[in-house]
């Protein structure tokens, strides 16, 4: 199978192409990425050099370059990019609408250009907006974003949606829960909370701390869209969590008992504007269909990442320094960043 990944060089996207490459090692992957602030190639500094992984410098939004990657014949899409820290989105939404929006419609004309057989859309939880307690959100529950970012990820979906129905687009949209594990840029909370302990500073928890998020391991969302790639009803929409919200809080104790520091490191600071209080999802049909499961338990993952960021805290220091942006230039400029190399 020869892919294309949008967004290979940010957290879930760099995990899945390490596990997808180690699973399917026949498989030919493109990670077309832009490297924004998110993106970092020190995080597939394992896999740049394997003959079946290429690298291609470019922005969704650009129609050429868009244009130019596809030039090669991919089986599949699977389309990761996007500006996808909600409180950035808070702060300024401009991005947020041309990479997730405009972007992903680049990316559906380019593709629909080349009938491509599969293209699928890496959306979120965070369409249905803010869920009651003791609900779920399904698949068909209304979309009711709450921030820019949610808002610009279920305007890309309803995009997607449309090209599903008007060309009879072969899409598939995944919705997941929040993620965790290695290599998530320390602005999200488990790996601030976690780096900010280590450095001995103070963990700043929004509001009073009880907002509730499904934790999924990103290992485990990356092997249910492994599942969707391969075994995914066209046109269908598939909800991803592990199906045990918890409060932010809770999360943050745990680290800290796991990191060893004392309480006293919490601070209570002013809530998120809009923030959603609870996130919980019905994955059913991705169960059932599709016969995923998640396998990492909430204590195991966060041992397993905490372990993972407590040694590499050069990679941490790198990020939070942007020193890590020097990585492309180091590694690439000069080697086989552009198509014309390839
Ligand atoms: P991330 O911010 O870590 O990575 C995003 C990647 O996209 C980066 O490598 C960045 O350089 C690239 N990118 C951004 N704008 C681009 C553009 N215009 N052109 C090309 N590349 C561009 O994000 P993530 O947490 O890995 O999330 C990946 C996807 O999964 C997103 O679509 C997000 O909405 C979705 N998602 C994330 C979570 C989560 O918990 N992190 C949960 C559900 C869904
Ligand atoms: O639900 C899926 C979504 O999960 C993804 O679509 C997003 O891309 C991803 O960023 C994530 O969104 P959240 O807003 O839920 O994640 P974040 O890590 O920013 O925050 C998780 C919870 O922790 C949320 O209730 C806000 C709270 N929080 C966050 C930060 C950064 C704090 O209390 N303090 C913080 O410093």
């Amino acid at each position: 199978m020869k892919l294309l990944v949008t967004g290979g060089a940010g957290f879930i996207g760099s995990n899945f192409i390490r596990l997808f490459l180690a699973t399917n090692p026949d498989a030919v992957i493109f990670n077309f990425d832009k490297l924004t602030y998110a993106g970092n190639l020190a995080n597939l500094a394992d896999v740049e050099n394997q003959p079946n992984y290429r690298f291609v410098r470019g922005d969704i939004c650009d129609e050429a370059a868009v244009d130019n990657v596809f030039a090669e014949s991919f089986d599949a899409v699977v389309h990761f990019a996007a500006e996808s820290h909600v409180d950035r989105s808070i702060a300024g939404a401009r991005e947020f609408i041309r990479t997730n929006v405009e972007g992903t419609l680049v990316l559906l004309e380019a593709a629909r250009k080349r009938k491509i057989p599969r293209f699928v859309h890496v959306s979120t939880d965070e369409v249905y907006g803010s869920i009651s307690p003791k609900q779920t959100a399904g698949e068909d529950s209304p979309l009711a974003p709450n921030s820019p970012y949610a808002a610009s990820k279920a305007a890309a979906d309803l995009l997607v949606r449309s090209y599903i129905r008007t060309h009879q687009f072969p899409a598939i949209i995944t919705r997941s829960t929040n993620n965790y594990g290695p290599y998530q840029f320390p602005e999200k909370l488990i790996p601030l909370m976690i780096s900010n302990a280590l450095e001995g500073k103070k963990l700043p928890v929004y509001g009073d701390g009880l907002n509730e998020r499904d934790w999924i391991f990103v290992e485990d969302h990356c092997r249910a869209i492994d599942a969707v790639l391969q075994k995914g009803k066209l046109g269908e929409i598939y909800n991803i969590g592990s199906g045990r919200p918890v409060p932010n809080i809770g999360i943050v104790r745990s680290l800290l008992k796991l990191l060893d520091k004392p309480e006293g490191l919490i601070e209570f600071v002013q809530d998120r504007p809009g923030h959603d209080r609870r996130y919980a999802l019905d994955d059913s049909r991705i169960r059932r269909e599709l016969g995923w499961s998640p396998v990492a338990d909430l204590d195991n993952g966060l041992k397993h990442t905490v372990e993972w960021y407590r040694s590499h805290m050069d990679w941490v220091h790198q990020t939070k320094s942007g020193e890590y942006q020097q990585y492309y230039e180091k590694f690439y400029v000069n080697r086989r960043a552009t198509l014309a190399e390839l």
